[in-house]
């Protein structure tokens, strides 16, 4: 984790890595100004050579710069100042880290003073420092100019002490999820999953296991029959954080799709790419990070995390297309198709949810299918909603954090297409529409009254190259979304 400080000033003599800002039409900050008449005009001159344009974390760095003792001078654009918010502050954080993580430099200075106010400031931070984080831990043999160097990051000449700790909880729940969604399919599994989230009870979130005998005799039969061809055993995690200093107010409930590997089961999925469905619990994973940010900012909402944790495998106890099984609210359901199984999960995680924690609202998280990039691709998670002001607050958190969702449809006519011939519902609809139907099965076990979104994040949660905020690989989606949703609508 990169460490963060806040200085009134550069030491005159300081070596580390400098960054000064400037805007677009080469509007240069004090600090750049400073720097430009220490080095005889190298700023201006280097910034008119590489065609700076000032956007928001453009980047021109100058090394060794006569005048200065600094070993790296970076001019760093902030986009216009009518835009510079908080996600464009996080992306030039971002900028920063990208730039320097593996430069050799240990530390930078990031001279923001005249330009970000204080909160704008530790969201520069905030943005750097999900930048910095990488999944460096089964590497053995990095060659030493890969190694990421930074260690520090000091901001000059702003800072906010409380929004500083409000992020810094978030990013440690991005950090969390990130882990979770990286590790291997052999190392993360339903029991050392839970095994994981133990620590959280450190921050005060109160954890309730399921282990299959529980599930079986509470009628989970939908879970239990993905779990059933694989030799580890499903879990369900329960992860209550009440801030709320009262027993009566009801909770929100964030389910997640924890399949720690889907293979598809006896519906096999092809060879190629299989390795990504190590991913598929990244539902759960956000979930689990929520909870983390929640309890570590000390939210005053009553919210419960819920996962399903299963692996999807094909064996002689496998479930076979055809077998029909009895879900925990006593619908039956044919399962056409063994590889639809998120939703088979998800199905008798929510019931559970409901019946033990009567929440007024349910959001669920799951890289339920295919269907959803080809639609959205990687840029919006899809969502589904039986309420319209949900769906509102929804799009409106993911908006203000850069996590962004797109509303599709739901509806009867969509609905039919998933009943069953000879069970109450089947697992899977007709190709068309497949993120769709999918929903609808879901759609099928919220109780009357109850406001629902389902997230579909198979589109988010994992990055085939680098972003403003992450690395390639797991961007950790969902996390500040569902911890703004939140901040903004349940926190008195
Ligand atoms: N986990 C997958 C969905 C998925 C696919 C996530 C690719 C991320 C990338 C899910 O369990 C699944 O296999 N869905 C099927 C549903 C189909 C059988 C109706 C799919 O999308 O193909
Ligand atoms: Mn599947
Ligand atoms: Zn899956």
């Amino acid at each position: 984790m990169l460490a963060i400080t806040y200085l009134p000033a550069v030491a005159a003599d300081a070596t580390d890595a400098l960054v000064v800002l400037a805007g677009p039409g080469l509007v240069l900050s004090d600090a750049a100004k400073a720097a430009d008449a220490a080095t005889g005009g190298a700023v201006t001159a280097a910034a008119a050579a590489a065609r700076f344009d000032g956007e928001a974390g453009a980047i021109v760095e100058i090394l060794a710069p006569a005048g200065l003792p600094t070993r790296r001078l970076l001019l760093v654009g902030t986009g216009p100042a009518a835009k510079l918010d908080a996600l464009a502050a996080e992306r030039i954080g971002g900028a920063i880290t990208a730039r320097l993580l593996t430069s050799g430099e240990a530390h930078v200075n990031v001279d923001v003073a005249g330009v970000l106010d204080g909160v704008l400031a530790a969201h520069l931070a905030h943005g750097a420092t999900l930048r910095a984080w990488r999944f460096d831990q089964y590497r053995t043999k990095q060659p030493e100019k890969q190694k990421p160097t930074l260690v520090g990051l000091s901001i000059i000449g702003g800072g906010d002490a409380d929004v500083h700790a409000r992020l810094a909880a978030i990013a440690g729940g991005v950090a969390r999820t990130r882990a979770l969604v990286s590790e291997p399919p052999n190392v993360l599994y339903p029991e050392s999953f839970v095994e994981s989230a133990r620590d959280l009870a450190a921050l005060g979130v109160e954890l309730t296991i399921l282990d299959d005998a529980a599930m079986r005799a509470l009628g989970m039969g939908a879970l239990l029959g993905v779990a059933q061809g694989s030799v580890r055993p499903a879990r369900i995690l329960a992860m209550r954080w009440n801030g709320t200093g009262r027993d009566d107010v009801k909770p929100v409930c964030l389910v997640g799709k924890g399949v720690t590997f889907d293979t598809g089961g006896i519906s096999l999925k092809p060879p190629g790419g299989m390795e990504d469905m190590k991913w598929d619990m990244g539902g759960a994973g956000a979930v689990t990070g929520a909870m983390h940010a929640i309890a570590a900012r000390k939210s005053k909402a009553h919210v419960v995390g819920v996962i399903g944790l299963v692996e999807n495998m094909p064996d002689g106890n496998a479930q076979r297309p055809g077998d029909v099984v009895t879900t925990m609210n006593g619908q039956t359901v044919e399962v056409i198709n063994t590889d639809a199984e998120g939703r088979l999960v998800l199905c008798d995680a929510i019931w559970w949810a409901q019946e033990t924690f009567g929440p007024e609202v349910v959001v669920d998280l799951a890289t339920l299918t295919g269907a959803i990039i080809v639609s959205l691709g990687h840029e919006h998670a899809g969502m589904f909603a039986n309420d319209d002001g949900l769906a509102g607050q929804l799009n409106a958190a993911g908006a203000a954090v850069g996590e962004k969702l797109w509303r599709m449809p739901i509806g009867d006519a969509y609905d039919k297409l998933i009943d069953s011939d000879i069970a109450d519902i089947k697992n899977v609809g007709p190709r068309e529409g497949g993120s769709i139907t999918a929903a609808q099965f879901i759609g099928r076990f919220i109780k009357p009254g109850v406001k629902w979104a389902h997230l579909d994040v198979a589109g988010t949660v994992w990055a085939s190259k680098a972003g403003p905020l992450w690395d390639k690989g797991a961007t950790g989606y969902g996390v500040r979304l569902l911890d703004r949703f939140v901040a903004d609508n349940f926190e008195g």
